[in-house]
């Protein structure tokens, strides 16, 4: 670690620390200087989101010693080479263009970027407009990140209204498949088939078996019912596709950084072409704003500051987020993704091992069945767990207004309750009853959930991922973690490998060995 780094961790290390109700009594401006808005769109269309860190452990001083952080960190220079597309992925000698997708990088890769999306956007028109004959059905095939961000954004968005019955697939689990077949007609699916690499050994088993059952179906050309989704084309095409149904995206959008391109076809198709513009729009806000703000105004950067606080100087190792939408629920799967394949790592960037602790695991659920499952650990367990609460002013309901009035209370009490602690006995004293308080959360609070929303939520965790990974000073973009396991799973199907006496004997009971 650089001198100034060590020096503002030190500063940072050294600070005293207050409890929240002090930080509180003691500040009548703390809401509004710990909270701040991203907003979007004009008159009937304007929108927002609120960023509430407050009820978080950041003083002043911890603001200043982070912003000394940060430009002991290279922040400026690092932000300024993601969005101009330099291979900022140093492992593997190449950049990650997410943001370009959106419309903010280098003018080549927009322009590739918007290119792509208008070979994809013709697509999704000629299939609505019945080219493929009557869609009623789509498998969606890939894993990690090429289904991840569809799946979220699939059940976020079409709740109301889908033009086709969409199932996205991942596990290689035969049951995972089966399922989605009996929920399909043959004669009426198409299969997207989602893979960066067009390798990977779950997508290209399920893809077979899909095309079997297509067969067995009846459809005499199962292939021709297919849409791959790919940065490998020319795999594609060997596999089958025509490469009319093609559609590639760039090699340096990283596949949990996928959704803005191709990945994001069942989005388009299901939910409707607007919706997906509307989801790019709402992640390219978010992106002017951590492009153009500085310090601790940008607000994923401001996160990230409350993010490095907890898992260095507080030692937390885990990092709770809780939707009180349930539209949402599978957004703590995919932040897991985001956060802990970007930041679980153990060397910097420089090959060297970390000084301190990296990624916490990310783990959440949705509010409030969560409160009736997990929040007992919360409230008193012994670890300290920084919570982010996520909500919508908005109700995505039409029922009652009473159900959506019920759950934002809930949201905003467990926050209140987790600050404030207390003791619930009738004298105050049993501890069994007793709250010990002081727990952080932060509260990101929508004006709607709609699809410029589901984008710009997005877009603020992969910019509060980044910003961690550059104060700690690791690569976020690459994930060789995953590869070992890989390997020998390969190595135990080709009967090449010699294992440890479990794994032997794990094999040899279930008749692999
Ligand atoms: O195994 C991890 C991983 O490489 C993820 O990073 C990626 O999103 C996923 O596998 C799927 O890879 P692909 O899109 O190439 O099939």
């Amino acid at each position: 670690m650089s001198d100034s780094r060590t020096a503002a961790w030190d500063q940072i290390e050294a600070l005293p620390q207050a409890s929240l109700s002090d930080l509180f009594a003691g500040d009548d401006a703390r809401v509004d200087r710990l909270s701040g808005r991203i907003d979007w769109g004009e008159g009937e269309d304007a929108a927002g989101i609120r960023f509430d860190w407050s009820k978080t452990h950041l003083t002043a001083d911890l603001l200043d010693a982070f912003d000394g952080l940060a430009e002991a960190s290279d922040f400026a220079a690092r932000r300024a080479e993601l969005f101009a597309g330099e291979p900022i992925n140093v492992t593997e000698g190449r950049a990650a263009e997410h943001t370009a997708q959106r419309g903010s990088g280098s003018e080549a890769s927009v322009e590739e970027a918007d290119a792509l999306r208008t070979r994809m956007q013709m697509l999704v028109e000629a299939i609505r407009e019945g080219a493929l004959g009557d869609v009623n059905h789509l498998i969606h095939i890939g894993i990690g990140g090429s289904a991840l961000g569809p799946d979220l954004a699939v059940d976020a968005l079409t709740r109301d209204l889908a033009y086709v019955d969409c199932h996205v697939v991942s596990n290689i689990d035969g049951v995972a498949l089966e399922e989605a077949f009996a929920a399909c007609d043959p004669a009426t699916t198409l299969v997207a088939v989602a893979s960066k690499t067009f390798t990977t050994i779950e997508t290209m088993t399920n893809a077979e078996s899909a095309m079997r059952w297509l067969r067995e179906g009846g459809v005499s050309d199962p292939h021709g019912r297919v849409i791959a989704l790919t940065a490998n084309p020319e795999r594609a095409v060997e596999w089958g596709v025509d490469e009319t149904r093609v559609l590639p995206f760039m090699e340096s959008v990283g596949g949990r950084y996928s959704l803005w391109s191709s990945i994001g076809f069942p989005v388009a198709l299901a939910a409707g072409w607007d919706e997906f513009a509307a989801m790019l729009e709402g992640a390219a806000a978010v992106d002017a704003h951590f492009r153009d703000t500085d310090g601790r105004d940008n607000l994923p950067l401001r996160a990230a500051f409350a993010d490095q606080y907890y898992a260095r100087v507080r030692g937390c190792q885990t990092r709770a987020v809780f939707a009180y939408d349930e539209r949402l629920a599978l957004f703590p799967s995919y932040l897991q993704q985001l956060e802990m394949e970007s930041n679980g790592k153990r060397v910097t960037s420089n090959g060297e091992p970390v000084d301190g602790p990296t990624a916490p695991i990310t783990w959440g659920g949705v509010g409030t069945d969560a409160q009736h499952a997990v929040f007992q650990l919360l409230h008193q367990g012994t670890h300290m767990v920084p919570v982010d609460f996520i909500a919508s002013i908005a109700p995505g309901d039409a029922l009652d207004p009473a159900h959506h009035a019920i759950l934002l209370t809930n949201c905003f009490a467990q926050g209140a309750a987790l600050m404030a602690g207390g003791n619930m006995s009738a004298d105050g004293k049993d501890p069994a009853r007793e709250f010990p308080g002081n727990r952080p959360s932060a509260t990101i609070l929508c004006d709607d959930l709609d699809a410029a929303t589901l984008g710009a939520l997005i877009a603020f965790h992969e910019h509060r991922t980044f910003a961690n990974a550059v104060l700690m000073g690791i690569n976020p973009f690459d994930q060789f973690g995953v590869e070992l396991g890989k390997k020998m799973a390969r190595d135990i199907e080709g009967g090449a490998a010699e294992f440890d006496a479990s794994t032997k004997a794990l094999l040899e009971a279930s008749g692999l060995g």
